[in-house]
């Protein structure tokens, strides 16, 4: 009887762990770049910089906002802390809103960001 009971609890555990990564599949929009993808757009490409320092044109702006903005909507790697992401990219967005290239400058802490979730 109790080793029914086991083997049932075990199998609902089973089933949420599927319906779980699931919806997560599901939830994911191809749309969102994930961080990889910004971090490449934005830093490696050198497009951030540009920018930064007044040498990019509207459309250079245009399109580091957009993929900047987008981080926000990545979550922290697995067994990370979510709330901090949160609060770092949130600033990222909220520094866009304006339209200051100097305040994003200021929101994008790349080493805080990195020590805490950059190989995670
Ligand atoms: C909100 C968090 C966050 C901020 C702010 C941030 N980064 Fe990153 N960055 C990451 C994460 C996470 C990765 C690792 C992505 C991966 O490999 O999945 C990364 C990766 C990178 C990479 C490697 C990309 C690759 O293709 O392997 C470079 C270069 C980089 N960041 C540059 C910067 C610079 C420069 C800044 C500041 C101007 C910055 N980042 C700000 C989170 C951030």
């Amino acid at each position: 009887m109790l080793r029914s009971w086991i083997v049932g609890a075990v199998a609902v555990f089973a089933l949420a762990l599927v319906l779980d990564s699931n919806v997560e599949g599901v939830v994911k929009d191809k749309d969102i770049p994930t961080v990889k993808e910004i971090m490449g757009g934005c830093m490696k490409s050198g497009l951030c910089k540009k920018v930064m320092s007044g040498k990019g044109d509207e459309d250079d702006q245009k399109k580091l906002f957009k993929l900047l903005g987008h981080l926000a909507d990545n979550k922290a790697p697995e067994g990370t802390d979510d709330k901090n992401w949160k609060a770092l990219t949130k600033g990222i967005t909220d520094a866009i809103k304006t339209g200051d290239t100097k305040k994003v400058n200021a929101a994008l802490k790349c080493a805080a960001c990195h020590k805490e979730y950059k190989g995670k």
